[in-house]
């Protein structure tokens, strides 16, 4: 059995896991509305994975006997003044949930819930990946500025995401 106040934390950080997910969304419809379609598909696999960490959550709380109880999910942010920008808001996305993740890994500490620390050990390795992997795409926005081939050849190198998952979701299926 879980405790109501973690039962309670865990159904909130779903809602943000799945906030997170359509905030990319939204993103990936900005870039693919400017033509940048890599940025754009690296995006959707963005989401897709917020999408799996909510999952890992509620089956978390199902394995346990929790209940799942979905929330509320705001209109995101749609409009940017740049690439640059709406990474810049990726980040501060990303930073709001490493902060909500660590919150919550002090609760499972406080309440002696191990196998919820276990769970959270896997998010916090997972929130320094993507705080890197968002800041680093910041860093190479700042290089290319305003320079059109620079953000084209950027944007060839963010499509290429795509491939990559599909190979391991390839992967993921024979292992099965
Ligand atoms: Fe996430
Ligand atoms: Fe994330």
């Amino acid at each position: 059995m879980i405790k109501q106040n973690i039962e309670e934390e865990i159904n909130n950080q779903i809602q943000e896991e799945f906030q997170s997910a359509y905030a990319y969304l939204a993103m990936s419809a900005w870039f693919e509305e400017k033509n940048l379609g890599g940025f754009a598909s690296w995006l959707k696999a963005q989401w897709q994975e917020e999408i799996e960490h909510a999952m890992k959550f509620y089956n978390h709380l199902i394995q346990r006997d929790g209940r799942p109880i979905l929330q509320d999910i705001e209109k995101p942010k749609g409009q940017f003044d740049s690439p640059r920008k709406a990474f810049e808001s990726a980040l501060e996305q990303e930073q709001h949930i490493t902060k909500r993740i660590h919150k919550l890994y002090k609760l499972a500490r406080e309440e002696d819930d191990y196998p919820l620390e276990s769970l959270l050990l896997w998010f916090i390795d997972e929130q320094v990946e993507e705080e890197e992997m968002v800041q680093d795409i910041i860093d190479k926005l700042k290089l290319v500025g305003e320079d059109g081939s620079g953000l084209y050849l950027l944007d060839r190198e963010m499509g290429e995401r795509q491939g990559q998952n599909e190979n391991e979701a390839e992967q993921g299926d024979d292992q099965k």
